[in-house]
C-alpha cells in the first residue's frame, strides 16, 4: 500500500491544526489562568491549589551558617550540607542514597527510619568540623516534590504519589496514594488510600491561627538534627536562585512534572491569614527590616482541570482517560516529560492506523504485525527522551531518527515516515512550550512583574527545559507574541540553583531565624 501525497499532506495539516494554539487564543487562555489562580487563592479554594508556604520573606544573600537538606525524589534520597558564605555565595557537599523498591512500598515509619539513618551517616562523615547552633542540632530543610498542604505551623499533609508504578504499565494494579501526616507530635503516620480519594482529600483540617512562619520542629530519632521546614521543589528553586540573584521571584520546574512558585502579597493570602494576623506578621518583619510577602506553591499542573479553555486533541482525551488519575493535572498532562512521549505515540499510532505512517515500508506480514503491536500496545514505547532525540536530528536523511526507530525492528523506515515522526514530535513539543509560556505569562501579568522597566528573572529547572531542544526558545517566542518583543525581553529565564538542596537548606535557615525571633 502506498500513500499519495495529498493524503499525507492532509494528515499533516490536520495534526498541525489540532496541536496549534492560535495567537488570538493566547490572551483568552492567559486571562483564564489568572482567574484560576485568583480562585485558588480565594477562601474556598479551587482546583489549582495555590498552596501557602508560610515563607514570608526571601533571603538577603548575606546570611552565613551551615544548614542541611534532605531531598526525597522518586528514586533517590539526597542529603546535603550547605555552607552559606554571605555575599550571595554558598558551598554544597552531598551524598546520594538509594531508595529500594521495598522501601518505596514500605510503611512510612520504615522509610523515615531509613532517612534518619542516612542523615546520621552523612553527619558523621560530613559535619565533624562544625557545631550546630541552638537547640535541636543541625537544622534541616526537607524537599518533598509532591503537593504538601500545610495546615498549621506544626503540621503538613502531603501525598507521595508513587510515580514508579505509573510508569511501568497500565496493568500494575495502581495502588494508592500515600498520605503522609507530618507533625512533631505524631512524627510520621501513614495511611494509604485508593486513588479515587484524590491527592487533596477534603478532610484537611481547617487552618489554625498562624502568626508566624509555618515551620516546625521534628527531631530525628537518635540523630543530632531537626527537620525545621518542608518545601516543594519549585519553592526551593525560587529561594535558592533568589539567594544569588535578587531579581528572581518566580521558580519553575519543567521535568517529569511541572509546577511554579512565586511571591505573593500578604494581603492576597486571606485563605490562610486573617487581616490582623497578616498585619502582626508585617509589623514583626518590618522591625527587622524585611517586607512581608508569601511564597505560593501554585501546583499549576491542575490548571484547566475543568476543561474550560485549553484546546485538547483526541490524544489528550485518551491519555487522560487511561491515566491513573483522570481529570486531574490537566495542564501537566499537556506539558510535562512524563506525558509528552505518550501523546506523540498516540498520534503516531493513529497515523499508522490510517495507513499513513509506515505504509511504504516493504516488510512481511509478521514484521508489519510486530511493528504495529509494538507501537500500539507497548505503553511508553515512545518516550519524551526519544522525542528529544528526534527533534535534535538535523541530518538531511534523519539518520539518527532511523537509528532510534531501528532498535526494535529489522526493516528500515522511509524518509517520509521519519519526517512525519519528527513533525509530530515538533508539534507536541512546541505546544508544550507554548502552554508553559502561557503559565509564566499569567504569573507575570498577575503580579505586574515587568511593569515600568522592571526585569523579572524566572528560575527554571528540570530535564525538559534543560535538555529538550528549543523548549526555552519556543517559550520566549510565545512571550513575544503576548507582551511584544521589547517587554518580553525583560522576562529572563535563568537556570535555577539547586532548589531541592540549597533551597531547602536556605528555608531551614529562614525557619531557624524565625524561631530565634520568637524565643
Ligand atoms: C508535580 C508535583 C509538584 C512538583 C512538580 C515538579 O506536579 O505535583 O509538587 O513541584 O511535579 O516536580
Amino acid at each position: 500500500m502506498t500513500v499519495t501525497d495529498p493524503q499525507y499532506d492532509e494528515a499533516v495539516t490536520r495534526l498541525e491544526k489540532d496541536f496549534d494554539i492560535p495567537t488570538e487564543s493566547l490572551n483568552i487562555i492567559l486571562e483564564e489562568f489568572i482567574r484560576e489562580f485568583d480562585k485558588g487563592l480565594g477562601t474556598h479554594g479551587h482546583s489549582v491549589p495555590m498552596i501557602p508556604t508560610y515563607i514570608y520573606r526571601l533571603p538577603t544573600g548575606k546570611e552565613k551558617g551551615t544548614y542541611l537538606a534532605i531531598d526525597l525524589g522518586g528514586t533517590n534520597l539526597r542529603v546535603c550540607r550547605v555552607d552559606l558564605l554571605g555575599n550571595h555565595k554558598f558551598e554544597i557537599h552531598q551524598e546520594k542514597y538509594m531508595i529500594s523498591e521495598e522501601l518505596k512500598l514500605a510503611r512510612a515509619m520504615d522509610l523515615f527510619d531509613y532517612i534518619a539513618g542516612c542523615v546520621s551517616t552523612f553527619i558523621s562523615s560530613n559535619c565533624s568540623d562544625g557545631h550546630p547552633q541552638g537547640q535541636g542540632g543541625w537544622k534541616i530543610g526537607f524537599t518533598f516534590s509532591f503537593p504538601v498542604e500545610y495546615v498549621s505551623r506544626e503540621c503538613g499533609i502531603g501525598c507521595w504519589k508513587i510515580r514508579f508504578h505509573e510508569t511501568i504499565s497500565h496493568d500494575v494494579p495502581y495502588p494508592m496514594l500515600t498520605f503522609v501526616h507530618i507533625s512533631p507530635k505524631d512524627n510520621f503516620t501513614l495511611t494509604t488510600a485508593p486513588s479515587s480519594v484524590g491527592p487533596r482529600a477534603s478532610t484537611v483540617p481547617t487552618p489554625s491561627a498562624k502568626t508566624s512562619l509555618s515551620f516546625f520542629r521534628m527531631p530525628l530519632t537518635n540523630v543530632n538534627a531537626t527537620v525545621v521546614a518542608i518545601i516543594n521543589d519549585t519553592t526551593g528553586a525560587l529561594v535558592a536562585t533568589n539567594y544569588t540573584d535578587a531579581d528572581a521571584n518566580v521558580g519553575l520546574i519543567f521535568g517529569t512534572g511541572t509546577n511554579a512558585a512565586y511571591v505573593e502579597e500578604l494581603g492576597a493570602m486571606h485563605k490562610c491569614l486573617k487581616e490582623e494576623e497578616a498585619n502582626t506578621i508585617k509589623e514583626k518583619l518590618k522591625k527587622h527590616g524585611h517586607r512581608a510577602k508569601m511564597v505560593v506553591n501554585t501546583e499549576w499542573g491542575a490548571l484547566d482541570n475543568d476543561d474550560v479553555v485549553l484546546p485538547r486533541t483526541k490524544y489528550d482525551h485518551t491519555l487522560d482517560a487511561d491515566s491513573v488519575h483522570p481529570r486531574t493535572q490537566a495542564f501537566e498532562k499537556m506539558i510535562s516529560g512524563m506525558y509528552l512521549g505518550e501523546i506523540a505515540r498516540l498520534a503516531l499510532v493513529d497515523l499508522m492506523n490510517q495507513g499513513i505512517l509506515f505504509a511504504d515500508v516493504e516488510e512481511g506480514e509478521d514484521e508489519r504485525r510486530r511493528r504495529r503491536e509494538f507501537w500500539d500496545r507497548e505503553y511508553e514505547a515512545w518516550l519524551t527522551a526519544n522525542m528529544s532525540a528526534v527533534e535534535s536530528d538535523t541530518t538531511p536523511n534523519l539518520t539518527h531518527t532511523e537509528h532510534i526507530l531501528m532498535t526494535p525492528f529489522t526493516q528500515p523506515s522511509t524518509l517520509r515516515d521519519r519526517q512525519l515522526i519528527q513533525r509530530v514530535c515538533q508539534l507536541v513539543g512546541r505546544r508544550a512550550a507554548t502552554l508553559s509560556a502561557l503559565g509564566v505569562a499569567a504569573i507575570v501579568r498577575k503580579r505586574n512583574l515587568i511593569e515600568g522597566h522592571k526585569t523579572c528573572h524566572v528560575a527554571v529547572d528540570g530535564t525538559l527545559v534543560n535538555k529538550y531542544p528549543y523548549f526555552k526558545e519556543r517559550m520566549q517566542e510565545t512571550l513575544c507574541k503576548i507582551f511584544g518583543e521589547e517587554e518580553a525581553k525583560r522576562i529572563v529565564f535563568v537556570h535555577a540553583e539547586d532548589g531541592s538542596g540549597v533551597g531547602a537548606a536556605l528555608v531551614a535557615m529562614l525557619a531557624s531565624q524565625e524561631m530565634h525571633l520568637e524565643e
